[in-house]
């Protein structure tokens, strides 16, 4: 397999109480290029910690993390990260924390409104693109940072449960927008969500996590044809895989852990 992200043999531990609490034990996961896969799992079992070190914000304890094939050292503008909690610059306007990334990748000024512009418009953030954070509300502030990662139009996008704080309807909207972007830009998305559904609709596989220690439990496969649409979300196979993915996650009791 061609694979974009790649998770081998991952361990990650944190110090708790004077011993070692295991994070992630052992995980190993390919991504394919041009792959959407959502990763599900009880909270604490290690989602988050899984997308940061693809990101370059931790590192493994054993094993490695690759992207196109090289250990990833750090973060780069090849990934674009949209955290579980949206990290705004409180003191930049809307179109100011999307344009940040493209400065940093030097874009041209000119550029660099025309792509932010577009990201907001996205979004439907369009009104609110001169307003600082604090006129936001929470589900606005998450679609400035969903419009930020997308600004860059980085090759991997790595999203920490993105559409978490949505109502309903946004969140509907977004999904579809997101699809629709992957489809034409052909990305490679690691989606992290608690939303049955939203992981199915999306993915291509459905990666279960369980938890204590956080692990692998169980990959699903999505076998539901592209574009997704009202008329899949409401089919009887996607109903019978959100069945087998929710019973994954939710029946977790009898999960052993690997040996
Ligand atoms: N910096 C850290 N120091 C110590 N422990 C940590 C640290 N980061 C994460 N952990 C622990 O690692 C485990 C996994 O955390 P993580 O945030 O990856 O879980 P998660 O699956 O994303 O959970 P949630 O669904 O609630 O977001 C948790 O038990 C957490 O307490
Ligand atoms: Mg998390």
């Amino acid at each position: 397999m061609n694979s974009k992200i790649s998770f081998q043999d991952v361990v990650k531990t944190f110090p708790l109480k004077g011993a070692e609490f295991t994070a992630l034990d052992r995980v190993s996961l390919e991504v394919a290029d041009q792959e959407f896969v959502t990763v599900v799992g009880p909270s604490g079992c290690g989602k988050s910690t899984l997308l940061s070190m693809a990101a370059g914000l931790q590192d493994p304890t054993c094993g490695r993390v690759l992207v196109d094939g090289t250990p990833v050292t750090g973060p780069g503008p090849d990934r674009g990260v949209i955290f579980q909690q949206y990290a705004l610059f409180p003191w930049l306007t809307v179109r100011q924390n999307v344009e940040f990334g493209l400065k940093l990748a030097a874009v041209p000024t000119q550029e660099r409104r025309h792509r932010a512009d577009q990201a907001i418009g996205l979004v439907g953030l369009d009104d609110f693109a001169d307003a600082l954070p604090k006129a936001l509300s929470g589900g606005m502030k998450q679609r400035c940072a969903i419009a930020r990662a997308y600004a860059v139009d980085p090759q991997v996008l790595l999203m920490d449960e993105p559409f978490g704080a949505l109502d309903a309807l946004t969140r509907v909207q977004l999904q579809d927008q997101l699809l629709a972007t992957w489809s034409r830009e052909k990305r490679t998305v690691l989606f992290i969500t608690h939303d049955v559904d939203e992981a199915v609709y999306l993915a291509s596989r459905v990666v279960v996590m369980a938890a204590r220690p956080g692990r692998i439990h169980r990959i699903i496969d999505v076998d539901l044809p592209y574009p997704r649409t009202e008329e899949i979300r409401l089919s009887a196979d996607f109903r019978q895989i959100r069945n087998t993915v929710w019973t994954a996650v939710y029946h977790q009791e009898h999960a052993a852990p690997a040996a």
